[in-house]
């Protein structure tokens, strides 16, 4: 080893040049290229957002009123590459999506009642067309500091985090929710069981809406959490006073004479840190080590991770819903319009079902748009937003009387607030007399 190194650093080079013997000669790409997916059929962007002239119809039973632009608080019955494209038209700012499309099963869905509801069996590289046609005409909608929820399962979601890295910018990436949808199953198969969907959830940009959201505690966590009491009877836990990160300033300095840890720094000044230790907030071990005192306090929330446990969909039969196939939990959707928008903003949902979207957004002050391109979808919508839920075992077979319903939220106000009803003119044109049997819902 005249070179002056080590055997291994000299087997290491030696790995590297047969690598380098057999490697095609073609560069890596650039740090900055972008990833996208290739098919064929792959539309431009410029193509996708041009206007598509539709005429909307606003059914109310026997009347139909032309309108020039999509009211608020409706379901429209159509498919939503059309509306999406007129919302662009009508400059309309979107402040949250929530959708949860199809997910690419491969199966057709029916309702409790049997009723087709939608097919689930386009192939991967139209499925993939298909949703990126529609994130795209959503991105141009959405406001600035806009937000959006894809619900999705295993079969696609790979696909889809690159499509939405594209359209999105993968910088506007927020999270990869998992989402537990449903109790262990007893399964039969030879592979893991199958108990959980996905969230992709991206912002429009950088900056964007956020009430951080958070779940009341459970008893025993907060005795594992806070398992101390001072001399008061305050329950407290202990945290760190340093944080990782090695720092310049005040920060890493000595405190009474003691550095932090080797790579850390204080998480306050020193100074800070000595009014703590007067206030009593500072906690020190029998070794010297100082810690701080964080109290409990009743208003204290868990902050929700990305693993959500908690919003599994309808399992038993005294739950209301609508009965349509793959409705979602409402308490989740509540969660996720109350984190990323405010009252009075304007919350879509392009794929909408059974309505859990705007049943949420409507609860919570909301103004809402609901388009699905599915009659069933259109009756359970419409149902649930004027007549209200139903328990599940009952919708299925009897009728139910009205006052088994879930009370309209908004009392007094229920005529105000009656969701809308809103179809494609050619729809009407093909189906006049069902569509106004949907309208008299
Ligand atoms: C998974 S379901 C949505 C369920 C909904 N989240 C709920 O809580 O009831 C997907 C929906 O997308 C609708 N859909 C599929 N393609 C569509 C399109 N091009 N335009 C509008 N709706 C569409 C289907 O009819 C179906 O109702």
């Amino acid at each position: 080893m005249a070179t002056g190194i080590t055997k291994r650093e000299q087997h290491s080079q030696d790995a590297i040049s047969a690598l380098d013997f057999y490697r095609e000669p073609t560069a890596l790409p650039p740090d900055n290229a972008e990833v996208t997916l290739s098919y064929p059929n792959k539309a431009n962007r410029s193509d996708i957002i041009k206007p598509v002239p539709r005429r909307f119809l606003i059914v109310d039973g026997g009347n139909t009123t032309e309108t020039s632009r999509l009211p608020e608080n409706a379901f429209v019955l159509d498919d939503n590459f059309f509306v999406l494209n007129e919302l662009i038209r009508e400059n309309v700012k979107v402040n949250l999506y929530y959708l949860d499309p199809p997910y690419g099963t491969g199966f057709d869905f029916h309702s409790r009642n049997l009723e087709h509801a939608y097919k689930d069996s386009m192939g991967a590289a139209a499925y993939i067309e298909f949703m990126r046609r529609r994130l795209i005409l959503m991105r141009e909608t959405m406001a600035d500091d806009g937000s959006i929820y894809v619900h999705i399962g295993h079969q696609m979601l790979g696909h889809l985090k690159v499509v939405m890295d594209e359209v999105f910018g993968p910088t506007n990436f927020r999270n990869l929710i998992t989402r537990r949808k449903c109790s262990s199953k007893n399964f039969t198969s030879k592979q893991y069981s199958n108990i959980n969907d996905y969230i992709l959830f991206y912002s429009k940009t950088k900056s964007y809406k956020w009430n951080k959201p958070g779940i009341e505690p459970e008893q025993s966590w907060i005795d594992r959490e806070y398992p101390k009491f001072d001399s008061f009877g305050r329950r407290y836990k202990l945290v760190p006073v340093h944080a990782p990160g090695t720092r310049n300033g005040e920060t890493g300095q000595p405190w009474r004479g003691i550095m932090p840890p080797a790579g850390k720094h204080w998480q306050y000044a020193p100074t800070k840190l000595e009014e703590l230790d007067r206030q009593g907030d500072i906690h020190w071990s029998r070794n010297g080590n100082p810690r701080r005192k964080v109290y409990w306090s009743a208003d204290k929330k868990m902050a929700l991770t990305d693993y959500w446990d908690l919003y599994r969909d309808a399992h038993h039969q005294s739950i209301k819903i609508t009965g349509y196939p793959t409705e979602k939990n409402l308490s989740m959707i509540k969660m996720i319009v109350g984190a990323s928008s405010d009252e009075g903003d304007l919350v879509i949902d392009p794929f909408c079902g059974s309505g859990t979207t705007l049943h949420a957004a409507r609860d919570l002050g909301r103004r809402y748009l609901g388009v699905d391109a599915s009659f069933s979808a259109a009756k359970a919508s419409l149902h649930r937003m004027r007549q209200g839920l139903e328990p599940m075992g009952d919708y299925v077979n009897k009728p139910v009387k009205k006052a088994d319903s879930l009370p309209l939220p908004l009392g007094d106000e229920k005529e105000e607030q009656r969701c809308g009803f809103v179809v494609d003119s050619r729809l009407f044109a093909a189906y006049p007399d069902e569509i106004r049997d949907l309208s008299e819902i």
